[in-house]
Formats: structure tokens, sequence, C-alpha cells
């Protein structure tokens, strides 16, 4: 073989053993999940969400900041964030994450919480939601 016969056979090795994790969204991907509080009036709020695997627990998020939090995903399997919000004695919930739902729109899918639901953020324009159910809580603070 000639050198450049073999370098090229090698350089083909190389290319062959590169792990797969180097492509950032074949069917094991990585999310970023972003949940900003943008609630009105400068009110707190809670947060709490779980997979079948993972239990975030509860996070306060104040006004105008986020909380952000990572996952790997396979996009031929399930993976479902449910999350409980709370502000003003009411919990609201809602499927934060759901592979079939989010894998075509996002890998750092990003929320804004309002009071009439959350809204996924993209560059120039928001997809808004409504809340999947509410609930009066009479003890504050618990989920
Ligand atoms: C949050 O941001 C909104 C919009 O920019 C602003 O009107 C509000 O005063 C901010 N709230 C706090 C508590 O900083």
């Amino acid at each position: 073989m000639s050198v450049s016969v073999k370098s090229f056979f090698l350089l083909f090795l190389l290319v062959l053993v590169q792990p797969s994790t180097s492509i950032s969204f074949g069917p094991d991907a990585r999310v970023t999940v972003i949940v900003e509080n943008e609630l009105q009036g400068g009110q707190d709020l809670l947060m709490h969400c779980v997979s079948a695997d993972n239990d975030l627990g509860v996070k306060l998020i104040h006004p105008n900041t986020s909380y952000h939090w990572k996952f790997h995903i396979n996009v031929f399997g399930k993976t479902l964030y449910h999350c409980s919000f709370q502000w003003a004695f009411v919990l609201h919930k809602f499927v934060i994450y759901e592979t079939s739902r989010d894998h075509s729109l996002c890998h750092i899918c990003s929320w804004v919480v309002k009071e009439d639901g959350p809204c996924l953020v993209f560059d120039e324009k928001s997809d808004c939601y409504t809340w999947n159910s509410l609930e009066e809580r009479y003890i504050p603070f618990l989920f």
C-alpha cells in the first residue's frame, strides 16, 4: 500500500470508531429544559417536576429568574416530565417535556410560566399552552 492509501485507511478507521455521542441529535439526544417565572406582580413560583426515574424536588423560582435541568432522551422511547406549579394557593399541572410532542420542536426547550399557562419560546415567537389541570390548595407550599 502506498503511504496515502495507508493514511486514508487510517482516517477511515478513526471516523469509524468516533463515538456516536458527538452527534447532537441522534437517537440518544441531550435535552435542556429551562423554566422562567414570568408571573405578574413579582410572585414566587414553586415548581416540582418528576419523570419515571428522576425527581427534581421542589424548586423555588423567583420573579424573572429561571431554573434549568438536562437529561438524555431516546427519541424512540418515551421521556415524560410532569410538573406542578404553585402560586397563590393554586396548583397547576403541566407536562413540560414529552418526547413525542417535543423532540422535533426543541432540544433546548425554553418555557416561560405565566398565569394562563406556560409558553414554549422560540427565536421569534412563542407557543402558549393551557394548564393540564388546576387544583385549589388550601395549605400553601405542599405538593
Ligand atoms: C420582571 O420583568 C418585567 C418585564 O420586564 C418587569 O415589568 C417586572 O418589574 C420584573 N419583575 C421583577 C420583580 O423584577
